[in-house]
């Protein structure tokens, strides 16, 4: 599959990334995953390297820098050189000022030394002890410096957008991406004015939790024993519930069928209903917690979906929706 170019910037990554928050079980995503070995961690980026992925998601709140340092061990590890593939993490604004921006990208370059930061992105668009106007100008300041090649934000309202693009084309810099959450079953970006606006600014989406935490796997409908096992913050945040299985249950099914005519799995058809739907405005970064998420998630790059298929898988989605 074409590569993708973030935003206007001329980097093309691969359609589907690798997202690495599941590297880190520190601090509160210990609610969310169990811990990792750096060994585990190796085996999922050789995969998903292997199946063509090219884009690496991942942030200072991942265990405070556990994950960059996995990530980056997991690239040297793999015989990958600086600047072969795409890296992208975030600074935290939640509680400090924009200040710490400029203070702390030294930690950052060190966490994923030798990899140069691609992508910096604004983790929130929230909780900030500065405005974001003043967060953008010290990402802008970034790239001056050239410790990073681009921005991107993360979590930020169509609004919050707009003005992060408005403010860096002062500098000449353009607005890669805006990270956010968009599955089957979480299309708010078409009603809220996310994805008109990327549209029109040239701004790309990397849709984090592209299957929902795992549910768009199907494999919590078909074994709900699953869901005790899971850690009760997941459980909650991402509503894995006896209600919300029930009334998923008919689009897991129709994406059954779908992956069966493409000898695909239904993470495939997942991933691949997202890259698909939105054009070339949405990049994917499903999470691994097992070597065969990378490479389903690589895999699924090649399941074409019929324009049938995507419209059917959309119009089951809806409904779904509705049903809430
Ligand atoms: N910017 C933000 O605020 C933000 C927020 C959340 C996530 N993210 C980014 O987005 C990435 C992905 O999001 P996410 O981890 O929340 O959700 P996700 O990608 O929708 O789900 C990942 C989980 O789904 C399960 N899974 C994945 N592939 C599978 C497969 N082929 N078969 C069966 N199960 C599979 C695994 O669950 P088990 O581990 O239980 O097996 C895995 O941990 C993160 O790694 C992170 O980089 C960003």
């Amino acid at each position: 599959m074409a590569t993708r170019e973030l935003g206007r910037t001329g980097i093309h990554t691969s359609p589907i990334g690798l997202g690495c928050m599941q590297f880190s079980a520190q601090g509160i995503l210990s609610g969310f995953f169990s811990p990792m070995s750096q060994v585990d961690a190796d085996v999922i980026v050789k995969t998903a390297l292997d199946g063509g992925i090219t884009l690496f998601d991942t942030a200072e709140l991942y265990g405070r820098g556990e994950s960059e340092r996995r990530l980056a061990a997991g690239l040297t590890h793999a015989g990958i050189a600086p600047g072969e593939v795409t890296v992208a993490t975030k600074w935290r604004p939640v509680g400090r000022t924009a200040g710490s921006v400029g203070r702390t990208i030294g930690d950052r370059i060190a966490a994923l030394n030798p990899f140069p930061i691609d992508l910096h992105q604004i983790h929130f668009g929230f909780g900030g002890l500065s405005p974001v106007r003043k967060q953008v100008e010290a990402m802008a300041q970034l790239v001056a410096a050239g410790k990073i090649r681009a921005v991107g934000v993360s979590n930020f309202t169509a609004k919050q957008m707009a003005t992060a693009h408005a403010l860096l084309a002062e500098h000449g810099i353009p607005l890669a991406s805006n990270q956010i959450q968009i599955n089957l079953l979480n299309r708010s970006i078409e009603k809220n004015g996310i994805l008109d606006t990327a549209r029109g600014l040239g701004i790309t989406l990397i849709a984090y939790s592209p299957l929902r935490s795992g549910m768009l796997t199907g494999k919590f409908h078909d074994n709900r024993d699953l869901v005790n096992a899971m850690p009760r913050l997941r459980r909650t945040v991402h509503g894995f519930n006896a209600n919300n299985l029930d009334r998923t249950a008919p689009l897991i099914e129709a994406m059954r069928e779908i992956a069966g005519v493409h000898r695909a799995t239904i993470s495939q058809v997942a991933l691949a209903w997202l890259i698909t739907n939105y054009g070339d405005t949405v990049i994917a970064i499903p999470g691994a917690s097992k070597p065969h998420h990378a490479a389903e998630a690589a895999g699924a790059m090649n399941v074409a979906l019929t324009a049938g298929e995507t419209q059917r898988l959309t119009d089951i989605s809806s409904v779904v929706h509705r049903n809430r």
